[in-house]
């Protein structure tokens, strides 16, 4: 394991685990900092890091990235030691509210994470942003050793990224769990879906998705609406009328600018 540069990795959720089980893949051995003492012990376990729960403990020459919730950011620079070097990941979490006179940076990974499921952290977009230029310089580097893909943001085009993942990943998985829970209530399994899910994804990484929309709204299918919708109820029902609404609107929308 390389000695430098020194990483903790502060929290112990999914972006926590995936950061430091990427790390490891290169040779930089981070040590794990949380509140939660049997999630220290798992990543102690799992990923054989050294493990702590006291922030004060953090060496000054450390750089902490804190993969903490957004909400957290604030509480935990506080209790971090002021010569520690501290980056969050978080995507909407504006650089400019916090006090200028803290060096801070962004270290945000443009990806979904879940602690059970393996990623290729090459293909990650990661997006860098600091108030100070060496540590930004610094942060540039330390992503560019895990990821092929780093850029520097600033903290309004990271936000706009994170509003554009939540649409396309939360909230696609989202109708995907609907979908799932539609069937299963028929009695139809999702593996049906999963060909079409695949070719969804496939599609739009060759064509803009303006280009490939299908389906009863696109095709003003008013009968075939009417039915889906009695088949639905409550948030679900509004969902489908919202989505097709959405639909129809940007349809005529790209047709008017036509
Ligand atoms: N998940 C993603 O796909 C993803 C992608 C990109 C960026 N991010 C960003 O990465 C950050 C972490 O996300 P995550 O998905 O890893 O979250 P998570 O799995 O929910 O984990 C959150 C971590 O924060 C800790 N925490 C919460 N409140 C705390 C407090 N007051 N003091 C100390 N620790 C506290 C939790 O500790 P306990 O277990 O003790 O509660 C836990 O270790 C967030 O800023 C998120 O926006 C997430």
């Amino acid at each position: 394991m390389k000695e430098t540069p020194k990483i903790a990795i502060v929290g112990t959720g999914n972006v926590a685990f995936h950061l430091t089980r990427f790390f490891i893949e290169e040779g930089i051995l981070p040590s794990v900092y949380g509140r939660n003492k049997p999630a220290l012990l798992a990543f102690e376990k799992e990923l054989n890091v050294p493990t702590n729960q006291d922030l004060s403990a953090l060496a000054p020459d450390t750089l902490a990235l804190l993969c903490v919730s957004d909400q957290a950011i604030p509480e935990v620079i506080d209790q971090v030691p002021n010569a520690v070097r501290i980056a969050y990941t978080s995507g909407s979490t504006d650089l400019h509210s916090f006090p200028k006179d803290k060096v801070l940076g962004v270290f945000y990974p443009l990806q979904t994470f879940s602690k059970g499921v393996v990623l290729d952290a090459k293909e990650i977009p990661f997006f860098i942003e600091s108030n100070d230029a060496e540590f930004e310089k610094e942060l540039l580097a330390l992503a560019s050793i895990i990821s092929n893909v780093v850029h520097k943001a600033s903290s309004t085009d990271r936000y706009h990224l994170h509003l554009a993942a939540v649409m396309s990943n939360n909230f696609v998985n989202h109708l995907f769990h609907l979908s799932e829970q539609y069937l299963q209530h028929h009695h139809l399994s999702f593996d049906y879906l999963k060909p079409l899910i695949r070719e969804t994804i496939r599609k739009v990484e060759l064509i803009s998705p303006s280009h490939i929309q299908t389906g009863p709204a696109m095709r003003n299918d008013h009968d075939i609406i009417v039915k889906h919708l009695a088949s639905l109820s409550g948030l679900e029902k509004e969902v489908y009328a919202l989505l097709t609404r959405s639909i129809q609107h940007t349809k005529e929308k790209n047709q008017d600018e036509l």
